[in-house]
């Protein structure tokens, strides 16, 4: 399975969310592509109505996930850790998301925030996006041994503590349709969280058909 998690974040309004999701939906995912799209937290519910189902959401706000019973939510990104997010409270939202069955999409932009992000947590299912804080939304994507390299050490933090846990691995960071086959034809890296390049059917579309 191959993961394309498209973060609109703020970039859309509302009714551009809309529209783009309507468009989304006609498109042939591939059986191995996992495309799941996080809408803003005021377009989630609209969003939901216009993909009927056909396409798994998530958010980047884990009320507005409960609210609308979204499948995952983004947790730890570096737009919220800038805003105040400490480890402490990254670590009680995982908590909190997986409680509430939601699957968390944990944001870490150096493999040092993983130990702390987890502390506590029972076993469960949760992806880790490693998103080194210059790569995101800067057009410099990390070059694809950095990123296999940070999955080994994020492999041997998780298998000491949390040895039963599933969990899956992905990278962002400037991710588009030229540089996403260098990270997804890793076996290492089976997904990523894709931002500005997410936010038009074009490019969304030449990062699904590239990955
Ligand atoms: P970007 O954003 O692809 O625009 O760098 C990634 C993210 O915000 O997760």
């Amino acid at each position: 399975m191959k993961y394309l998690f498209a973060n609109w974040k703020n970039a859309l309004t509302i009714d551009e969310s809309v529209a783009l999701a309507q468009q989304v939906v006609q498109l042939t995912i591939p059986p191995d592509v996992c495309l799941v799209l996080f809408p803003n937290a005021a377009a989630l519910s609209q969003v939901k109505e216009a993909v009927g189902g056909k396409i798994v959401l998530g958010g980047q706000d884990l009320d507005a996930v409960r609210n609308f019973q979204g499948t995952y939510v983004l947790i730890g990104h570096s737009d919220r850790r800038k805003a105040g997010d400490t480890d402490e409270i990254v670590a009680e939202k995982m908590k909190k998301a997986v409680a509430a069955g939601i699957i968390p999409v944990l944001c870490v932009g150096e493999t040092k925030e993983v130990a702390s992000a987890l502390r506590g947590l029972a076993p469960s299912e949760f992806f880790i996006a490693y998103e080194p804080v210059w790569a995101v939304g800067t057009g410099k994507n990390a070059p694809a041994e950095m990123v296999n390299e940070a999955r080994i050490v994020i492999d041997s933090i998780i298998s000491q503590i949390l040895p039963e846990t599933t969990w899956h691995f992905i990278y962002g960071g400037s991710v588009n349709a030229e540089n996403v086959a260098s990270y997804t034809h890793l076996p290492s890296v089976p997904g990523v969280l894709v931002g500005g390049a997410s936010t038009t059917l074009e490019s969304l579309r030449g990062v699904l058909g590239a990955l």
